[in-house]
């Protein structure tokens, strides 16, 4: 079956209806966003509505965020199998994959797991690294705050860590959207992913690997994953690419929208 475009589609991926908005044409070489976590699919609403121009743009939300169904197997293993499975089901053999921070881990893990879906990959704001022992407990005490507290003073203590120190304090529309979607996340799927995160396994080992072009983007201002893991990115993916956005922190995609989708087009019709 054919799926359409539009906004708040549905398909049902093994037992659980996943989300998505798609835009373009059906021809046109196809880009799948993953979002970050504690995000939704809406975080790429201004890539869709530019790249869907030239490219057929897909952002699905993962399980338990935006309008997907919630599971309780969370883990970035078995998103990567969610992303394979998806593009089964949407009859999608190969995709460039743009995935932001946790949306990169999944990538990178997926790239592994399943290289033949690849035609591209696009790194924003992301790193290989496992979470060291200190970055583990860090998650573990943020879980039982949010058990006692809810998601309210997590939100708003990571808010700060997203964007710019300018921008954080613009009257920007993006930073209320963006606080609106942390909080409508469901507090089981926010601590259980952070659990995912924490145990999530090491990628680097697997960079040179990598076979497709790949395109780096990090805000230069990102404090949660820093440039120098771009940068290691790049020095050990064969051939890739970097592009560091200034006036930018985590969520480069959001804070500078125009040099984000000016780099993402560039990339794509480049010959590598
Ligand atoms: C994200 O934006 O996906 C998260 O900040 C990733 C992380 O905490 O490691």
């Amino acid at each position: 079956m054919i799926q359409p475009s539009g906004q708040e589609l549905e398909i049902k991926v093994g037992n659980t209806f996943i989300s998505y908005n798609e835009a373009g044409d059906k021809q046109n070489p196809v880009i799948i966003f993953i979002h970050g976590f504690p995000f939704d699919k809406k975080m790429w609403n201004a890539q869709l509505e530019v790249l869907g121009n030239k490219f057929r743009c897909i952002a699905f939300d993962l399980p338990g965020y935006g309008r997907s169904q919630k599971t309780n197997d969370i883990s970035i293993e078995s998103y990567a199998d969610l992303l394979d499975s998806f593009m089964h089901l949407m009859q999608i053999d190969k995709a460039a994959i743009c995935g932001l921070s946790m949306g990169g881990y999944i990538a990178l893990r997926a790239i592994v797991k399943y290289p033949s879906r690849f035609s591209r990959l696009i790194l924003c704001d992301t790193q290989c690294i496992a979470d060291t022992d200190e970055g583990r407990k860090k998650r573990y005490s943020t879980i039982e705050a949010i058990e006692k507290d809810g998601l309210g003073p997590f939100t708003e203590g990571f808010m700060k860590n997203l964007f710019t120190e300018k921008n954080l304090q613009s009257d920007e529309s993006y930073l209320q959207a963006i606080k609106t979607t942390m909080l409508s996340a469901s507090p089981e799927t926010v601590t259980g992913t952070l659990k995912a995160l924490a145990e999530r396994i090491e990628t680097c080992s697997n960079l040179s690997d990598i076979k497709v072009p790949v395109l780096v983007i990090c805000g230069e201002e990102d404090k949660i994953t820093p440039v120098k893991q771009s940068q290691f990115l790049h020095e050990n993916i064969p051939g890739a690419k970097i592009i560091l956005l200034p006036n930018a922190a985590h969520l480069s995609n959001i804070e500078q929208p125009g040099l984000f989708n000016d780099a993402v087009k560039g990339f794509m019709e480049s010959s590598n």
